[in-house]
């Protein structure tokens, strides 16, 4: 009879591990999932941030009509040839910063050419993300282009 207990008791906690073990897995592949709200405050990118933190709502842009603005991932994630990405919920990506490496804000040289600057924008995470959200926005005439539109006043 004592043994008995013993052995189920041994079945339960090999049981309680295997659904441990198996619960973890299951955790760690969700955590691929973006999360619906997004703070933007990329510290690599921006040692202190001047303006308002910018609460990008990732589901709501990707979400069907009438819930979300149904945009396809690969309007904002590409590869490294800038080639539209087919994603799926899960599915890892890359920050913006791995390609569009530099920080801070680009300055405009004296006499820079329209496309050199269009193309150094482009190489500072500030570039790139600006132009992803303004571009589409103002292109397709919906969501914000003025900066305290995403850039909430910051808490004094
Ligand atoms: C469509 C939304 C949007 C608009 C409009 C917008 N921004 Fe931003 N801005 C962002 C996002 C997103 C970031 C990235 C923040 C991060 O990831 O840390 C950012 C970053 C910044 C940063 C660097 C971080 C900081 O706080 O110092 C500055 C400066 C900035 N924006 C200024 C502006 C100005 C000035 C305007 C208007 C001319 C503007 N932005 C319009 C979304 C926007
Ligand atoms: C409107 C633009 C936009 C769309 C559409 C979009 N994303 Fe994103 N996503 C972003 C931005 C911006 C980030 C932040 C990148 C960074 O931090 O450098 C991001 C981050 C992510 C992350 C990483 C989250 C994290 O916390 O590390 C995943 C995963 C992701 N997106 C998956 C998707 C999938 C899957 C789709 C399509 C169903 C999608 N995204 C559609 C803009 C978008
Ligand atoms: C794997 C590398 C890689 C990643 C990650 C990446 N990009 Fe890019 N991106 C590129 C390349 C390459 C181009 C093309 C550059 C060119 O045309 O000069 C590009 C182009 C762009 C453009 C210009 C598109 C156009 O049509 O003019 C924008 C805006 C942009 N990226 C924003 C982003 C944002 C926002 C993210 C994160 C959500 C991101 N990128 C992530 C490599 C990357
Ligand atoms: C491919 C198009 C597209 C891209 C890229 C895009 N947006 Fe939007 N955004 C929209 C549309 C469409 C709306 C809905 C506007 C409406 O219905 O009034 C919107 C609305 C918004 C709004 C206001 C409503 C809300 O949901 O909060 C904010 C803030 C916003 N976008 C921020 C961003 C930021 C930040 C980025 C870049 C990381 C971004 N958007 C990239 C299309 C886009």
């Amino acid at each position: 009879m004592k043994m008995k207990g013993r052995h189920i008791f041994l079945l339960i906690a090999m049981a309680g591990l295997l659904i441990l073990f198996f619960g973890a897995s299951i955790n760690a592949q969700e955590s691929k999932k973006a999360p619906d709200v997004m703070e933007m405050k990329n510290t690599a990118a921006f040692s202190a941030h001047k303006m308002g933190i910018v609460p990008f709502h990732h589901k709501k842009h990707t979400a069907a009509a009438p819930d979300g603005y149904g945009i396809s991932c690969g309007e904002c994630h590409h590869d490294k040839d800038g080639k539209p990405l087919a994603l799926k919920e899960g599915d890892a990506v890359k920050g913006c910063m791995e390609c569009h490496v530099k920080a801070d804000k680009p300055k405009k040289t004296e006499g820079m050419s329209k496309e050199d600057w269009d193309a150094m924008q482009l190489e500072y995470y500030y570039g790139a993300i600006h132009a992803n959200c303004i571009d589409c926005h103002k292109t397709g005439g919906k969501g914000p282009v003025k900066c305290a539109e995403c850039h909430p006043k910051p808490e004094k």
